[in-house]
């Protein structure tokens, strides 16, 4: 089959890591005999060197005109000036806001390999497979109004955390589908002890839940949730949450997983499931959860492997290609039990490659 796939390697370790799962899809082409016609744009910091915006018009377009985006990672400091008005960051936001992603999942699983990568206790992460799914949409970090300004008394600064019952809905039923699909326990995140959009939340969360009486609904508080995060992985299934909380979260989470660098993502504007309106499969982003991380930008070394991830989430839930998709995450899981590491995940002892050599490595195994 033939899929149109838009490409946006973005800043950083960005283009590197992006590299490798250009690699390791052309591998699944080969394997499979399919095509992927790649489209490459520029978003982020080097669309502000470019053009002066961080997502120009013809970005979008090729956002919109396509089976699946793959994108890398936006930012750094040269971007960070005191001042600025224009960040890199916001290309992001406005691809997310604009396509309608509203539903951000994060798988979060701990390889057998590197359990004794992280620095949480082996013991307490055999068997951890959770997704995150945050809402990503609205919030924080889009509602109005949100602006500095200065006054007689000293500077000012407002963000706001304001849901409609749709938003939260929509995010819910995700998060019920996904668990009736995997071991049906849902843990709703709030913080509804002290704000009135939680207790929103935490209301629709129990009138949905009456559509899924095979799922067990339970509420966390996002402090408690935090904790038990680390304290007992393994209780999770599905975790949902509103914007930050989930950014906060799946951070946190990537520590039982070895590293940030091993995290996939998937944004999405519903599932088909919950999402059948239109009839239509809908674009999806696929992402690492990492960032641009200037600091090892260049060197060969990050880890390709949340990026090539987020390509086999691409592969499951954009172009249907499941066999493909496990084909990828099987050989991610092979390289991993043959002791390939990338410096990231090199604390236990295993063979340390730059990211060049993990992505040809796991290609070659697809
Ligand atoms: C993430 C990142 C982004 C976010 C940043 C880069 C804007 O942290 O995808 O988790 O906060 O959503
Ligand atoms: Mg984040």
């Amino acid at each position: 089959m033939e899929f149109s796939i838009t490409v946006l390697p973005g800043d950083g370790i960005g283009p590197e890591v992006i590299g490798e799962s250009v690699k390791v899809l052309e591998s699944v082409g080969q394997r499979f005999g399919h095509q992927f016609l790649l489209r490459y744009g520029i978003v982020g910091g080097g669309a502000i060197d470019a053009t002066g915006t961080p997502l120009p018009d013809k970005t979008i377009e090729l956002c919109r005109s396509t089976d699946a985006i793959l994108f890398g990672a936006v930012g750094g400091p040269q971007w960070e000036r005191p001042g600025t008005t224009v960040r890199p960051e916001d290309g992001l936001l406005a691809i997310r806001k604009r396509l309608g992603l509203y539903a951000n999942l994060r798988p979060v699983k701990v390889f057998p390999a590197l359990v004794n990568t992280s620095p949480i206790k082996a013991s307490l992460l055999e068997g951890v497979d959770i997704i995150v799914v945050r809402e990503l949409t609205g919030g924080l970090y889009f509602a109005k109004p949100k602006r500095r300004w200065s006054t007689l008394r000293g500077r000012r600064g407002v963000d706001t955390l304001r849901y409609t019952e749709q938003e939260i809905l929509r995010i819910l039923r995700v998060g019920f589908e996904l668990a009736r699909s995997r071991r049906k326990r849902l843990t709703s995140v709030d913080k509804a002890n002290v704000l009135e959009s939680s207790r929103l939340w935490r209301e629709i969360a129990i009138e949905v839940s009456a559509d899924y009486p095979d799922v067990e609904l339970e509420h966390l508080l996002v402090d408690s949730a935090a904790m038990k995060l680390i304290q007992d992985p393994t209780r999770f299934d599905i975790i949902v949450a509103e914007n930050m909380f989930g950014d906060i979260l799946t951070d946190e989470a990537s520590v039982l997983s070895g590293s940030m660098g091993m995290l996939p993502s998937a944004s999405l504007a519903g599932l088909p499931s919950t999402d059948s309106s239109t009839g239509k499969r809908s674009v999806g982003f696929y992402e690492p959860i990492h960032g641009s991380a200037p600091d090892i930008a260049g060197q060969g070394v990050a880890n390709p492997i949340g990026t090539v991830l987020s390509m086999a989430m691409m592969l499951r839930h954009s172009l249907g290609l499941e066999t493909e998709a496990s084909a990828v995450e099987q050989a991610v899981d092979g390289v991993l039990a043959e002791g390939y590491r990338t410096l990231d995940i090199g604390a236990d002892g295993g063979d340390v490659i730059g990211t060049n050599h993990m992505g040809s490595i796991i290609a070659g195994r697809v």
